[in-house]
């Protein structure tokens, strides 16, 4: 019998694993640099929390968690996504005043498997909580976008609306019921159904973009807070040279979004999964799971997707590979030695022989050989077309000072 993962989940490790360990390495320092802690929150949380939280009319909560009773009783839901939990999590630290935080880990959605869309997937993110000031948006936006840049994915496009708040959306989803109620023929089965439950989602829908191309527009509904806020984040973003694009069609799968919502879109990605990132502005998640008045603003970003992207990429990558001509017993010290100042190495364990050493030696992609020939005698150092006779002691220092 041999075991394969669940439908829509995948293993991931080499050739893919290199790509994958210097985007997460990337994450803590970028995350770090803006000033975010690090939190670590469960996996599993009261369904409740996504169901108040998410919001009951996204299909996230509605058709794709993966649910069930635990052996006390109580429905219980692995995480469809982080913030929901980050902003439990907040709320339970009692914490007050600006509060921000950073997380990274596997998500489920129990979704159609295809490229770059799987039932478990990994998401970077952040978290800036109690704060209203657009310039938090500016600055969450501006991590994302540079982050993504940082790690490779130069050919991105950073797409921004703004969704209104409880004093304009109200009004403004009027309008938009009342449109789409009149065109309701021309609508394909699954937006007619969402005509009452949650028009927004319509703007969505591949199949209707005709309909919505005429449809009345957010912008034109802010109220003037909303408005305000939404030049001054527009404004700080042109201040700090990040480039984005309005797309006033832009709304998001979540229910819990207030004003700012943003995507990372990347452009060489097949059209149905090249968001590889997006968030928002919360102002009412903190109170719709139960919780005090708590405005936020985050983004998460999906890992899987940004390393389709990119590529692979060898893991480890090793700074030297040691051939031994005398067995593999011979070099530990050496080897010990090398890693303890810094340097990544390996070597072969087995005791093959000299020449495909020297192969495995080339298949690691590591830039400097290290040959061992005896403890008596000097250690040969390759470096690209050169080589160096080095005395066995000093090899570390050699190769530090070098
Ligand atoms: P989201 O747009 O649902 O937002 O997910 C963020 C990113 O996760 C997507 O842009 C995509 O790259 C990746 N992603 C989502 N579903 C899948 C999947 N099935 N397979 C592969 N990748 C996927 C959120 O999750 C919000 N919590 C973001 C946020 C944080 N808003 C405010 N704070």
């Amino acid at each position: 019998m041999s075991f394969q993962p669940p439908i829509g989940i995948a293993d991931i490790h080499v050739p893919e694993s290199g790509t994958w360990r210097r985007v997460l390495v990337a994450w803590e320092e970028w995350s770090a640099l803006f000033g975010y802690p690090l939190i670590l929150s469960p996996v599993l949380e009261a369904t409740e929390l996504f169901e108040r939280g998410v919001g009951d009319t996204s299909e996230v909560v509605t058709k794709q968690m993966y649910t069930f009773e635990d052996k006390g009783g109580r429905s219980v839901s692995l995480r469809p996504e982080g913030t929901a939990g980050v902003v439990r999590a907040f709320l339970h630290s009692g914490a007050r005043g600006p509060w921000k935080a950073a997380y990274s880990g596997p998500m489920f959605r129990y979704e159609r498997p295809q490229r770059g869309r799987s039932r478990q997937f990994y998401q970077v993110g952040v978290e800036y909580l109690d704060v209203d000031s657009p310039l938090a948006d500016v600055e969450v936006i501006e991590l994302g976008y540079r982050f993504i840049r940082s790690v490779g994915l130069e050919h991105l496009e950073l797409r921004l609306n703004s969704l209104g708040d409880s004093v304009c959306r109200p009004r403004y989803l009027e309008e938009l019921r009342t449109y789409f109620r009149d065109n309701e023929e021309r609508l394909c089965s699954d937006s007619v159904s969402l005509i009452d439950r949650n028009p927004l989602r319509i703007l969505d829908c591949k199949v209707c973009s005709e309909v919505v191309t005429d449809a009345p527009r957010m912008a034109e509904f802010l109220c003037d807070d909303c408005r305000e806020h939404h030049e001054a984040v527009r404004s700080g973003l042109e201040h700090l040279g990040v480039p984005y694009v309005e797309d006033p069609s832009l709304v998001r799968g979540l229910d819990y979004y207030t004003r700012t919502a943003f995507e990372y879109i990347g452009v060489d990605l097949d059209a149905a999964q090249n968001a590889v990132g997006g968030g928002g502005r919360y102002d009412g998640l903190a109170e719709s799971i139960g919780g005090r008045q708590a405005p936020g603003v985050g983004f998460a970003l999906g890992v899987d997707r940004i390393v389709l992207a990119i590529g692979e990429e060898p893991d480890p990558t090793l700074d030297a590979y040691v051939v031994s001509e005398t067995g593999p017993g011979d070099v530990l010290t050496l080897i010990s030695d090398l890693r303890g100042h810094g340097f990544a190495v390996d070597f072969d364990i087995e005791g093959k022989s000299v020449k495909s050493q020297f192969k495995a030696a080339g298949r690691t992609g590591a830039p400097i050989t290290i040959i061992y020939h005896g403890d008596d005698q000097d250690v040969s150092v390759r470096i690209e077309d050169e080589r160096h006779e080095v005395p066995l002691q000093e090899v570390p220092r050699w190769l530090t000072t070098r």
